[in-house]
C-alpha cells in the first residue's frame, strides 16, 4: 500500500514507452523564487511557531497560516477532507474514499516531523489543507508527499505555498527528494511537480516519480525551518511524556 494513499497497485512497471518528464509549462524565471519572501513567522494563541503567508495578488483568499500539526490532532484532517469532493478525494487517495475512517484519520495524525511531517493551511483558524510528507522504507533520505486542499480554494495559489512548506521541511529533517503519485489527469499536481524534474512511469493511470525538493527563499526557508524543529522538539517531548 503507497504509504499515503489508500489502496491501489503497485506501481513500478514502465507503460507506453518507459519513463518520461512530465510536460509543464516553462519555468523561465526561478531567480524570482529567491528574491521574494512568501511568509512572516507569527506565534499562535498557544505559543506555537507558525507561517502568515503573503496574500496574492488576484487571489480570492484572505490571509492564509500555516502550522505544522500537532500530533494526534485529528481535526484540521476532517475539516479538510469535509471539503473535498469525491473527485478531489479520488485525486488524493487513488481510490474512491467517501470518509476517513477514525483508523485512517489516527494514522494520517500520527506525525512527529520527522519521519512523518503534515502541516495545515488556514484561514481565520479554518483548515483548508494539509501537505504531508513520510519517508519511505525503502530509502530515508526519499519522502513521498501528498497535497489536499478543499475544493473551494483550490486554484489559488495554497498548493503551491504548502509544496515549499512541507518541502523545506523535510529538506531540514535529511530528505533530498520527494516522491510522487498521482493521477495522469490530475493536472494541478502535475504542474506543482513537473518543474523540479525527475523521471516518471506510468501504470494503471497513476504516474510515479522522484523529483528533487523545491526552492524556497532563503528568509522564508529559515521561517519554515524555525517551524519545523518547534513542532519536532514538541511531538518528541509528547512522546516523552
Ligand atoms: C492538487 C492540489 C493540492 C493543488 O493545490 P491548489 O491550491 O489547487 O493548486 P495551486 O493553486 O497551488 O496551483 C498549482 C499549479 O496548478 C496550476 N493550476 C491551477 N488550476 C489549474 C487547472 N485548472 N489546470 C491546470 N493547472 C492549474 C496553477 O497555475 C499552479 O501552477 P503555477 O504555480 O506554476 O502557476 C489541489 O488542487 C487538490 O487538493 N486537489 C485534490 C487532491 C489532490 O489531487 N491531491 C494531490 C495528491 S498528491
Amino acid at each position: 500500500m503507497p504509504l499515503l494513499s489508500a489502496t491501489h497497485g503497485p506501481v513500478t512497471a514502465e507503460e507506453g514507452g518507459g519513463p518520461r518528464d512530465l510536460p509543464h509549462a516553462s519555468w523561465n524565471a526561478p531567480w524570482a523564487l529567491w528574491v521574494t519572501e512568501e511568509f512572516r513567522l507569527i506565534t499562535t494563541d498557544d505559543g506555537t511557531p507558525a507561517l502568515q503567508a503573503r496574500a496574492r495578488p488576484g487571489s480570492f483568499l484572505p490571509e492564509v497560516t500555516i502550522y505544522p500539526l500537532d500530533r494526534g490532532d485529528v481535526r484540521p484532517l476532517q475539516r479538510v477532507f469535509d471539503g473535498l469532493s469525491p473527485r478531489s478525494r479520488q485525486m488524493r487517495f487513488l481510490a474512491a474514499t467517501p470518509y476517513l475512517n477514525p483508523e485512517m484519520a489516527a494514522q494520517l495524525a500520527d506525525v512527529d516531523h520527522e519521519t512523518r511531517g503534515c502541516w495545515v493551511a488556514a484561514i481565520g483558524g479554518e483548515p483548508i489543507g494539509i501537505g504531508r510528507y513520510i519517508r519511505t522504507a525503502e530509502d530515508p533520505t526519499v519522502a513521498e508527499v501528498a497535497l489536499e486542499v478543499v475544493d473551494a480554494c483550490q486554484g489559488q495559489g495554497v498548493g503551491r505555498l504548502l509544496l515549499g512548506v512541507v518541502g523545506t521541511a523535510a529538506a531540514d529533517a535529511g530528505i533530498t527528494s520527494l516522491l510522487w503519485l498521482m493521477d495522469e489527469d490530475n493536472r494541478r499536481v502535475r504542474r506543482l511537480a513537473a518543474p523540479l524534474g525527475g523521471r516518471f512511469t506510468l501504470e494503471c493511470g497513476v504516474l510515479e516519480g522522484t523529483t528533487a525538493l523545491p526552492s524556497v527563499a532563503p528568509l522564508d526557508a529559515a521561517q519554515i525551518v524555525r517551524c519545523a524543529r518547534a513542532a519536532r522538539r514538541r511531538a518528541a517531548a509528547r512522546t516523552a511524556a
